[in-house]
This record gives structure tokens, C-alpha cells and sequence, in this order.
């Protein structure tokens, strides 16, 4: 089997995008398998749909927790734990601290129901519609300390109907989400392990040149 990169997902709802992602991880030469899943709300669905696909689960309930950075740290052990390279975020609910950030740089996946740099932040569908948009999307993006806002990976457009409420707009969106979120997961999967054999490479070349010089 070839190698593949270690991902945790932090989910806190229905989990469709989670469920997105294990079924591309199905894929034999998928580069990423799923090796966590971590939710903050114990009633998510995709807590089940994680245990359903024989994937660890694990509930942290964020109100157990004093501080946002309490909560974060102790996830951050989970993480390291797991040993996991990538950190998605499908439907996280939770804005990550500035120091959780930092310690997954580059590592954390979000998937974002807009077009960003537009509607970052919550209720992107009723806003965009608000605003009289004629396409809507999604995004996914790195994760960095300012909210919405990294660097972007990769999005996907959809028409907005005339006839269009938040909620019809949101299911046209979602479909799109769960393509891009797998499909950019195995971009950056692929992106990580093709460094790692060039580095692996550059040290193999190393010691043999500094076996020539002995
Ligand atoms: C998705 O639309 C995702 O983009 C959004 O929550 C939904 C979760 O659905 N995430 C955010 O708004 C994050 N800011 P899911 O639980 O079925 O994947």
C-alpha cells in the first residue's frame, strides 16, 4: 500500500463533509486516510458516521473547558497524539486560538460555504443572498490566525436562483464542498508526501557524497 498522510477531522454537526472525506480516503491510491475525528458538540451526527467507517472519535466538550486556550491546548494533545500531519476542519464551529494556529502551521484545512474574500464568518448564504449575488461558492483554504482569511487552495462557484432561499442555497453549496474538500485534501496530501521524498533524496545524496569524501 502506499504511503499516506495522517489527518484528524474536527467536526461539530452533520459531519456531510467528513463523511465526504472518508469516502475519497476509500480510494486505494487516495494520499490521506483519516485517523481521528474529534467533535465539540456530543450530539453531532458525525460522531456516528466516523464510528460507522472504524475511525476513532473522540467528544471535547468545549463547555468542560474554562478558556478558548484551555480548550485548544488539550485538543492540541489529542492531535499530536493521533499523530496526524493535516488537520481539517468540516463544519468546526469554533474560532482556533492564535497559539493552536501556530502550532499547525500549514496543517489546518477549513472549508468555508463562500466565495471568500466575501462573506467570511457566519450566515454566509443569508448574506450573500442579502447582498444579491449572482454566484455563491465555496472555498477551501489554510488556516491562519485572522478568521477566514488564509491562504486559499482551491473554490468552487455555483449560480444563485432568483427563487433561492439561504437553505436551497446552502444544499447547492454543500454539493460543492464535498467534491473540492476531497479533491484539495488529495492536492496537499500529494504536495506533502512528493517534499517528503525530495528530501529524502537530498539526504540520501548527502550521505553518499559525504561517504565519496570519507
Ligand atoms: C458546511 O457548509 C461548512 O462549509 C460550514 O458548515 C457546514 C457543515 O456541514 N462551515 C462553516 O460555516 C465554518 N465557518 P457538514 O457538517 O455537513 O460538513
Amino acid at each position: 500500500m502506499s504511503e499516506k498522510i495522517k489527518v484528524a477531522v474536527l467536526i461539530s454537526g452533520n459531519g456531510t463533509n467528513l463523511q465526504a472525506l472518508i469516502d475519497a480516503c476509500i480510494a486505494p491510491n487516495y494520499p490521506a486516510e483519516i485517523v481521528l475525528v474529534v467533535s465539540n458538540k456530543a450530539n453531532a451526527k458525525g460522531i456516528k458516521r466516523a464510528r460507522e467507517a472504524g475511525i476513532a472519535a473522540r467528544i471535547i466538550d468545549h463547555t468542560n473547558f474554562s478558556s478558548r486556550e484551555e480548550f485548544d491546548s488539550e485538543l492540541s494533545i489529542i492531535l499530536s497524539n493521533s499523530q496526524c500531519k493535516l488537520v481539517c476542519l468540516a463544519g468546526f464551529m469554533r474560532i482556533l486560538s492564535e497559539s493552536f494556529v501556530n502550532t499547525w502551521p500549514n496543517s489546518i484545512l477549513n472549508i468555508h460555504p463562500s466565495l471568500l474574500p466575501s462573506f467570511p464568518g457566519t450566515k454566509t448564504h443569508e448574506r450573500a443572498l442579502e447582498a444579491g449575488v449572482k454566484f455563491s461558492g465555496c472555498t477551501l483554504h489554510f488556516v491562519t490566525a485572522e478568521l477566514d482569511a488564509g491562504p486559499i487552495i482551491g473554490q468552487a462557484a455555483v449560480p444563485v436562483l432568483d427563487n433561492d432561499t439561504p437553505k436551497t442555497l446552502a444544499n447547492r453549496v454543500l454539493i460543492e464542498e464535498h467534491k473540492l474538500y476531497a479533491l484539495g485534501l488529495e492536492l496537499v496530501a500529494n504536495k506533502i508526501l512528493k517534499n517528503k521524498e525530495a528530501d529524502l533524496h537530498r539526504e540520501q545524496s548527502t550521505v553518499s557524497k559525504s561517504l565519496i569524501n570519507f
